[in-house]
């Protein structure tokens, strides 16, 4: 099978390049690096630089004829989306657009959704699929907005991914998302973590290279709505201590003022992806945050 993956030069897209060829697909990868690097794009995939937005999408995607797209490319930080709601809707919205109607007949589509950010806050715990979507920023709103295209634009068989936070290996230790990174980055370079409100806020965090399978195992089967995640509540101060004690260091958080359009707790449901596809998580947070903080160690050694 021959598979498009959009954003395959970013962290989860390229997890995901890495274990298609793996398992003998043959990958095609379309990303304008915006945030993706051209060091993650593995060179046994044919690669496209372009913008998803683009009018010449839909010509490669005539030659390229891919059997199944997991569409990974987005603008995919709320507090961006809350500063530039356009850019956000631009390319997570009309990107999505264009690259349904460019697709052609794909035997599966697999979009990369938000299960911490379309749900807004919960209105109770775990959130399953059924729970209402509420988002509280444009990202989580644009999100969203995609996946209800899949619905209304074309008749093809999909599967929404909605992941909980994912971290792992090629996070960007210098964002302004993916809280595991940026504490492990700063804590590595003797720098203090901040922690915007009191640190109590909860996610359900789950490694990349398990989003990466079920990536995978949704191409092959299954459709609708599912959540990804861990199953398990953590909160950002467990994560802090869990790097201190991974990397040794007792340095104390600085405190910042909540983000706004971020909710408080949440922790998903993941039972229906136990069901519908065999997957469960199968990286334990401390594997995963010491599988992340090994890559950020080898990236800055000479
Ligand atoms: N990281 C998380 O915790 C998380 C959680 C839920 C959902 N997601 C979703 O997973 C997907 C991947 O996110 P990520 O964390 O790997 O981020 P990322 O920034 O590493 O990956 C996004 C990739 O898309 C590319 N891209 C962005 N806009 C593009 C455009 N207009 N045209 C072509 N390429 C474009 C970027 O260059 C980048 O390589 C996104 O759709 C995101 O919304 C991520």
């Amino acid at each position: 099978m021959k598979v498009l993956v959009t954003g395959g030069a970013g962290f989860i897209g390229s997890a995901t390049v890495d274990l298609l060829l793996e398992e003998g697909y043959s990958v095609v990868i379309i990303d304008d690096l915006s945030t993706g690097r051209a060091s993650n794009i593995n060179p046994r995939a044919t690669f496209y630089k372009m913008d998803i937005t683009h009018k010449g999408l839909e010509k490669v995607l005539r030659k390229e004829r891919a059997e199944g797209v997991v569409h990974a490319a987005a603008q995919p930080q709320v507090r961006r989306s809350l500063g530039d709601p356009i850019l956000d809707a631009r390319a997570n919205i009309l990107g999505t657009i264009n690259l349904l109607l460019g697709c052609g007949k794909v035997e599966k589509f697999v979009y990369a959704s938000s299960g911490g950010a379309v749900y807004g806050e919960p209105r109770y715990l775990p959130v399953d699929e059924e729970h209402p979507v509420a988002p509280l920023s444009p990202y989580g709103l644009s999100k969203y907005v995609a996946e209800s295209y899949l619905e209304v634009l074309r008749d093809l068989p999909y599967t929404v991914l909605r992941y909980g936070n994912v971290y792992g290996p090629r996070q960007d230790p210098d964002g302004e998302a993916g809280v595991v990174a940026i504490f492990a980055g700063r804590l590595l370079r003797g720098q203090r973590p901040t922690i915007f409100g009191d640190g109590k806020q909860t996610r359900d965090f789950v490694f990349v290279g398990d989003v990466a399978r079920a990536n995978l195992l949704a191409l092959e089967k299954g459709e609708g709505v599912l959540n990804i995640g861990s199953g398990r509540e953590t909160s950002v101060l467990e994560v802090l201590d869990a790097l201190k004690a991974l990397t040794g260091r007792e340095t104390e958080p600085v405190y910042a003022p909540p983000v706004e359009g971020e909710v408080r707790r949440i922790y998903l449901s993941i039972e229906k992806a136990r069901r519908v596809l065999g997957w469960r998580p199968t990286v334990r947070f401390s594997d995963g945050a010491a599988r992340l903080l090994e890559h950020l160690t080898s990236r800055s050694s000479p």
